[in-house]
């Protein structure tokens, strides 16, 4: 614990500007909204839930001090009246929400099936799965690109996990209710609690069909290694399950959000877009930069200790959002930071993904299913047009892009 010296302002001492993340358009120009900021206070904002860490390297210091700092669930679960449930228990008990030794276990336990080269193993069935997609939607000539990315990432983790993809339209409606478990919307329980039984009887069915020996495929997948780990390294029942709910609703908005931002900037890049279906490590470079440009999620703690940072005393019980979606948009990291350049090189490697404990374990399937999909949907889907977003969603949370209306020439 840190004490605060005589002279040190606290947080809620500081003359700090107010960043509007709740209203409805603020994702649409946010890295505009904390250019502001920045200018007012080079680190920190307030917001209407607590403050704001805007700078790169705050954010990635302060992001490794989880031991002084957790992931405030249990202040959304009072919210929710929710205690007690089993979307109550569920939102305690996930590898998001757990910290220290308790989240340590599970993330060792799961971590050798995250690796870069676990998921590259996956590319070909992505591929498959991204293909079958394509057939269905292509020939449609004009769609929602966010309705098509949407049964994207399920549709690949499904095949991870050697799920059918008639599932799909049953578990897409679930995985939008667990989406919105940090919604603090009251009237949304009912359905999150019948989306906790959905997920959890779904996910019950392929353990028990894989360990009947039902399987699509003779290659190991996902599924057989988290069996693996429950079967062998101390992993339980309830973990299991929960972990692939977790996995599940973790790449669903994601994934689904990141593709339709970067099918809107390919709209006014035609030669970009052009070049993603010739060339699939271009795609990694323009999945990179838009993870630079624009990426997705906010986190969000609670600190458990008093903080001194940069001379700031930051009590225990302080809300921090940390703003990773616009942490490189800012010119004393990056140069040029409003240029969308696939090319340019990440000297400060962007923090989409996260920093310290609870950095996204599913970031190389999250890379490896964008590029393969960005990839084989620029060869499918030709000249887009659209009129442009519908509208955005929230900044908290997973932000982007809220309906996509394209036409397009099938290829
Ligand atoms: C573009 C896509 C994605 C983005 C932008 C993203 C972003 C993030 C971020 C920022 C975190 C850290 C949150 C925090 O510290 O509060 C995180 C954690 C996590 N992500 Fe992702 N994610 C993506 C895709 C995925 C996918 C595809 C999966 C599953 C296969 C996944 C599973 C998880 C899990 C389980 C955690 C929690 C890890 C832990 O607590 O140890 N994510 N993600």
């Amino acid at each position: 614990m840190q004490g605060k010296e005589p002279d040190m302002p606290s947080i809620s001492e500081l003359e700090l500007p107010h960043l509007a993340m709740d209203a409805p358009r603020f994702a649409e120009n946010a890295a505009a909204h904390f250019a502001v900021a920045r200018a007012e206070h080079s680190w920190l904002a307030k917001c209407v839930f607590g403050y704001v860490v805007h700078d790169y390297d705050a954010i990635k210091e302060l992001m490794w001090m989880d031991d002084k700092m957790h992931i405030a669930q249990d202040r959304v679960i009072d919210v929710m009246g929710a205690r007690g449930t089993p979307w109550g228990r569920f939102q305690e008990e996930n590898i998001f929400s757990l910290s220290g030794a308790a989240h340590k276990r599970i993330r060792d336990l799961v971590a050798p099936a995250f690796t870069p080269r676990q998921a590259n193993l996956h590319r070909g069935l992505m591929r498959k799965v991204i293909a079958e997609l394509l057939d269905e939607w292509a020939p449609k000539r004009a769609f929602d690109f966010e309705e098509f990315a949407a049964s994207f990432p399920i549709a690949v983790m499904c095949s991870l996990i050697g799920a059918p993809l008639s599932a799909i339209p049953q578990i897409k409606s679930s995985l939008e209710a667990i989406g919105l478990s940090h919604s603090m919307d009251r009237s949304l329980l009912p359905w999150m609690q019948e989306a906790m039984a959905t997920l959890d009887a779904f996910i019950d069915g392929l353990i028990a069909e894989r360990r009947a020996g039902q399987r699509p495929t003779e290659e190991p997948d996902l599924l057989d290694a988290l069996i693996a780990a429950h079967d062998h390294d101390g992993l339980t029942r309830r973990e299991l399950v929960d972990l692939l709910i977790t996995l599940m609703a973790g790449g669903y908005d994601t994934s689904k959000n990141l593709l339709t931002l970067i099918m809107h900037k390919m709209l006014d890049r035609p030669e970009d877009y052009a070049r993603c279906a010739a060339d699939l490590d271009y795609c990694r470079k323009v999945v990179e930069e838009m993870m630079r440009y624009q990426a997705i999620s906010t986190a969000m703690r609670e600190t458990h200790e008093d903080i001194v940072y940069r001379d700031v005393y930051i009590p225990s019980g302080t809300m921090l959002f940390f703003a990773l979606p616009v942490a490189t948009r800012d010119p004393r990291v990056v140069p040029d930071p409003d240029i969308f350049d696939p090319e340019r090189v990440q000297v400060k490697k962007h923090i989409g993904f996260g920093r310290g404990n609870h950095l996204c374990i599913g970031q190389y399937i999250a890379r490896a299913q964008i590029e393969e999909g960005l990839h084989l949907i620029a060869q499918r889907i030709t000249s887009p047009r659209s009129p442009g977003p519908n509208g955005w969603r929230p900044f908290f949370g997973a932000s982007g892009i809220s309906g996509l209306p394209i036409e397009f020439e099938p290829a």
